[in-house]
């Protein structure tokens, strides 16, 4: 249906009253519902749905560069609108604000702020461009940006920026000073690690303390987390579930080690999902850590990126062995004992790793190998027979086994892995002995899912894998 005439001058004389009416159902449908007690106190009338929850938060599903996003798909519509949304100041509690070549007017971002009135309100910074490339205004306008939210980042819950440069990420310890007790989510991610600028021109003095108390989620460059460690009075409260860094190396300090950046982990307790991309500092064995199962932090998940061979080998020596669940390992250089987890994923793992060293040295109970062009059948014979060497099978424990996009591996090696434990859990006793141990004995394969391999499954075959494995997944 196209517009008429009649229709716009219809929409736009609507009384204010009515308007916001409107909005604010939109508002309130827009959001995710909490708890279903009662009607939202804003929805009323036939365009509310009974038992509409009365607790909402913004839904962190809706892709917030997306013009269709809430407020600005409705307060563009024309200035009476946007006049008439600054009035409500929970419109305003989610900004999305970008820096690229549509960027958002300051003016307008300080009319939003002020319309926000003293609510908590989080703040997500965008470059949409998708292209790698320069950009030589991000930066000012980041810097505009910071500007303006300064005055307000004690009511701040999240704070996000999303940009092509380093360069243009806002100095943690210049932005923040005294405490942050509503900031749960602090992430500065960008795209492109551009050589140094002039270091800090904004000086080294000492600077006040910052902390924040009740962060969960954070994520830095490797030259934003130094800059923040200059000061050495800042922190985090004890509940950080996600800490990421990428792009740490000791170019950003010289005097930063693999052990130091241990030490800064282990004043944690608890770290949920630890992410680690493209670290690279030196590492001596003399320095004193606490290692391995010594250290008092407890990871849900390790996920390490890009770690060049030393690296990851010093990280495996420090790390390995502590009290952690899952572990993903992407586009890293191997070498050595990869320690003990439940799980383990190994990920774009390029051909050249030595993989026949690495697979003896697994134990995990679910192992998934994903886009690792060196996984032949080879590799699978491994997991089909004992170590020649030791008596003992490699990765004795393993249920789960779950291939994808590996294209050098056949049908055949897969039966032959299924078979063969099938064969040896029976045969020391699986399902006939009543005190045989299903957590440290071998088990036959109880899900196995395959994938992107490029494998032609014939019916037999497919039959076969039925019968043979509890849960068996197959797509070619
Ligand atoms: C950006 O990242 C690079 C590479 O990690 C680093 O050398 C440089 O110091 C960073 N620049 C700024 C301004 O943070
Ligand atoms: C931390 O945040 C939660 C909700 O996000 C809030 O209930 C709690 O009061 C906050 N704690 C502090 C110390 O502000
Ligand atoms: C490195 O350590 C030396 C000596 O402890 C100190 O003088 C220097 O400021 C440190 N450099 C950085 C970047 O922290
Ligand atoms: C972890 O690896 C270290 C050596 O890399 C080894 O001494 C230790 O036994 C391993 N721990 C587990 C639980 O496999
Ligand atoms: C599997 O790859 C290894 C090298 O990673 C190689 O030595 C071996 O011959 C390959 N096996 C098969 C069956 O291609
Ligand atoms: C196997 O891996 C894929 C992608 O890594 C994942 O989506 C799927 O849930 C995994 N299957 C199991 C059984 O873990």
């Amino acid at each position: 249906m196209s517009y008429t005439w009649r229709e716009r001058a219809s929409v736009a004389s609507l009384p204010a009253e009515l308007l916001l009416l409107i909005l604010k159902n939109v508002y309130v449908q827009t959001r995710q519902g909490l708890i279903t007690i009662r009607t939202h106190d804003w929805c009323t009338g036939p365009l509310c749905k009974p038992n509409e929850p009365y607790l909402t938060k913004w839904n962190d599903k809706n892709d917030l560069k997306s013009p269709s996003v809430f407020p600005y798909a409705l307060s563009s519509i024309c200035k009476a609108w946007f006049d008439v949304m600054l009035l409500v100041p929970k419109f305003w509690t989610r900004l999305v604000i970008f820096v690229d070549n549509q960027p958002t007017a300051i003016a307008e971002l300080r009319s939003q702020l002020s319309a926000s009135r003293d609510l908590p309100f989080r703040a997500h910074i965008f470059n949409r461009q998708d292209a790698i490339c320069q950009d030589t205004a991000e930066s000012a306008q980041v810097k505009a940006v910071v500007n303006e939210l300064s005055p307000h980042l004690h009511r701040c819950e999240r704070l996000t920026f999303d940009v092509i440069h380093n360069s243009s990420l806002p100095s943690v310890r210049h932005t923040f000073s005294g405490s942050f007790p509503l900031l749960t989510e602090l992430s500065m991610r960008c795209r492109i690690h551009d050589e140094p600028e002039e270091l800090d021109s904004q000086g080294e003095e000492g600077r006040d303390p910052f902390l924040f108390p009740n962060l969960t989620s954070i994520s830095l460059t490797g030259s934003a987390f130094v800059d923040a460690n200059k000061n050495p009075d800042w922190g985090m409260g004890g509940n950080v579930r996600l800490f990421s860094l990428s792009h740490l190396s000791s170019f950003e300090n010289p005097n930063l080690t693999l052990t130091g950046l241990v030490h800064i982990l282990n004043k944690f307790h608890r770290i949920s999902s630890l992410e680690l991309k493209h670290i690279d500092l030196p590492y001596s064995p003399n320095e004193q850590v606490p290692r391995g199962s010594q250290l008092r932090v407890h990871f849900g998940r390790i996920l390490l990126e890009g770690f060049k061979r030393a690296t990851f080998e010093a990280f495996s020596k420090l790390v390995g062995g502590a009290d952690c669940e899952s572990q993903t390992i992407r586009a890293c250089e191997i070498a050595g004992d990869i320690n003990d987890t439940d799980f383990l994923t190994l990920e774009d793992i390029h051909s050249t790793e030595d993989l026949l060293s690495v697979i003896p040295t697994l134990s995990n109970r679910l192992l998934t190998f994903t886009s690792c062009s060196g996984l032949n059948d080879t590799c699978l014979g491994l997991l089909s027979k004992p170590n020649p060497r030791t008596g003992l099978w490699n990765a004795q424990t393993l249920r789960n086994l779950n291939i994808s996009g590996c294209p050098r591996i056949s049908v055949g090696a897969l039966k032959e892995l299924v078979e063969s434990r099938k064969v040896e859990a029976t045969a020391r006793g699986y399902e006939t002995n009543p005190h045989y141990d299903d957590f440290d004995e071998i088990m036959p394969i109880g899900s196995l899912d395959v994938y992107g391999c490029g494998l032609d499954l014939s019916l037999e075959d497919a039959q076969w894998f039925e019968e043979n494995v509890e849960n068996f997944y197959f797509r070619s």
